[in-house]
């Protein structure tokens, strides 16, 4: 069998175990990375069950709308390389299920650096806190934040209508809607006026200068989800400027970033008057997160008021 249309094509009886390892080696050939992983997750899709009862049923024969269904998914996977997210139409994020699109940004493993520093940051499970997302995309670090700190109150925003239709029906079907406000606008200017315990953003931090090395699997997602301008920092620097204003005394700020651009904005950080500046580390050991927190007001902010 050389090509994807023989996935589970011809006559033959092909059971669970022949189709999982026939895709996995035509994943490895087109160089997906988690090729195996790919193939049960798409194969458990197309079966309508579990990757864990696929390993239950590796003997049993698959039927051919069975097949074919798989075949499709395969195909989509190996030759236009859609993320696997995009064709389960899901993702599992903060042990938490979420509907994904190709018009939002699939969460991150990584990501779950930034739920852990803003969870840090309140550290009163019962506190009601006031807490905003900036560029909530799918709502997976609200939703994470709300799922954990049952009495925090979010407020995510997004430049996106798409984006923020899709983390309001995730917003639902986890029962949080009723503590979850979604604003459109770029940055800060849809909660003008308005002060936070913390603010948190994973914005779109990826250099457009370095588009060319990344995996084709990026353009299956937005660009305004990952590209921040030339060098990666059009959103990061206005986003840091403007924070202080929006954060109430001792108030929290995290924000996700590539490695190496963690100096740049901890300077910006400090630049800002804000205290307590840290990096914090993904599960690589990479430079994922600034966190930092806005001091006291003192007396000579209060003469500026
Ligand atoms: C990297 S994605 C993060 C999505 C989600 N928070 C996550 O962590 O999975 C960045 C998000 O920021 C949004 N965005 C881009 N520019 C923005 C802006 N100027 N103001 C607010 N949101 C913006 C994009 O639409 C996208 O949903």
């Amino acid at each position: 069998m050389s090509d994807e249309a023989d996935a589970g094509g011809s006559q033959q009886t092909w059971t669970v175990l022949d189709l999982l390892r026939w895709t996995a080696q035509h994943f490895e050939s087109r160089g997906i990375e988690t090729a195996r992983l790919d193939a049960e997750l798409l194969l458990a899709h197309a079966l309508g069950t579990s990757r864990l009862r696929l390993y239950l049923d590796f003997e049993k024969p698959v039927l051919e709308e069975e097949r074919a269904r798989f075949r499709e998914l395969v195909r989509h996977r190996a030759s236009e390389r859609v993320p696997v997210s995009q064709l389960l139409g899901e993702k599992e994020f903060w042990s938490l299920n979420l509907k994904v699109s190709s018009d939002v940004l699939t969460p991150r493993p990584d990501s779950e650096t930034l739920v852990s520093a803003a969870l840090d940051r309140l550290p009163d499970p019962d506190g009601a806190y006031r807490v905003l997302d900036i560029g909530t995309g799918s709502g997976a670090i609200a939703l994470a934040i709300a799922h954990e700190r049952p009495k925090a109150m979010m407020t995510a925003t997004d430049i996106s209508t798409a984006a923020l239709q899709i983390a309001g029906v995730n917003a639902d079907q986890l029962q949080l809607s009723d503590r979850i406000r979604f604003l459109e606008g770029s940055l800060f200017e849809p909660v003008r006026g308005e002060e936070f315990d913390l603010v948190v953003s994973n914005p779109p931090y990826l250099a457009r200068s370095e588009a060319g090395e990344l995996p084709p699997e990026l353009d299956h997602e937005p660009e305004e989800a990952l590209f921040g301008g030339e060098d990666g920092f059009a959103l990061l620097r206005p986003l840091v400027g403007a924070v202080v204003a929006h954060l109430v005394d001792g108030g929290g700020f995290a924000v996700e970033l590539s490695p190496g651009q963690e100096d740049s904005v901890a300077q910006w950080c400090m630049e800002a008057g804000l205290v307590e500046i840290e990096t914090l580390r993904d599960l690589a050991r990479q430079p994922r997160v600034v966190a930092a927190r806005r001091g006291a007001r003192g007396p000579q902010r209060h003469l500026e008021d």
